[in-house]
């Protein structure tokens, strides 16, 4: 498959399709990013290097996990990932959880896939304040900010379309391309 040489990729990975949903909203608001592809139909990490950018979307179902934190296609490719050479290319990571289920592991896997594009010489983008949220504790905290955005379907769903539009005005100053 070809990709405009110009394009941003938005990649998801879902259990219960929550995180599909959220991508493709995503998607609605940035117009000129490329459909959301599930990563269970991605042969070969290596397609990321098509783009220019990339913002990808994972939950977070194992809970208290260091690793494979996310439970689902991200876990098995998050080496390979790694092992990518994005030379500096924006990459901007979402994460979805529940905040009230699970305050003190709060959308813990985002940090992990951030990690991972970040050892793959990713420029790290889309840096949200945390003040806004109402947890204990998530790893995906550094400072006074999360590594990415948040999002709450379960218990804070009515935040969601704010906290989108909000992350999509700030990606477009921050991602080249969008
Ligand atoms: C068994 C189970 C474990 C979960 N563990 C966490 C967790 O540790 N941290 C968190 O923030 N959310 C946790 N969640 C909430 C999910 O991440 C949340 O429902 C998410 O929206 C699911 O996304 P998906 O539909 O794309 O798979 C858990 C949910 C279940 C049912």
């Amino acid at each position: 498959m070809l990709y405009d040489p110009m394009a941003v990729g938005i990649y998801f990975a879902t259990t219960t399709g929550k995180t599909q949903d959220v991508a493709e909203r995503l998607h609605a608001l940035l117009g000129s990013a490329n459909t959301p592809k599930d990563l269970a139909d991605v042969a070969d990490v290596s397609e990321f290097n098509e783009f220019d950018g990339l913002i990808c979307g994972t939950p977070t179902w194992n809970t208290g996990a260091d690793t494979e934190r996310s439970g689902t296609a991200w876990d098995a490719v998050l080496e390979d990932i790694a092992e990518l050479d994005l030379g500096g290319k924006p990459v901007a990571v979402f994460g979805l959880g529940d905040s009230g289920s699970y305050t003190d592991n709060f959308c813990d896997a985002m940090e992990e896939l951030h990690n991972f594009f970040k050892q793959a010489g990713a420029t790290m983008v889309g840096y949200v304040d945390k003040s806004d949220y109402t947890f204990e504790e998530s790893k995906s905290v550094v400072g006074d900010q999360f590594c990415g955005l948040a999002l709450d379907e379960d218990s804070e769903s009515d935040m969601t379309d704010d906290r989108l539009a909000r992350w999509a005005e700030q990606l477009k100053h921050e991602m080249p391309g969008l």
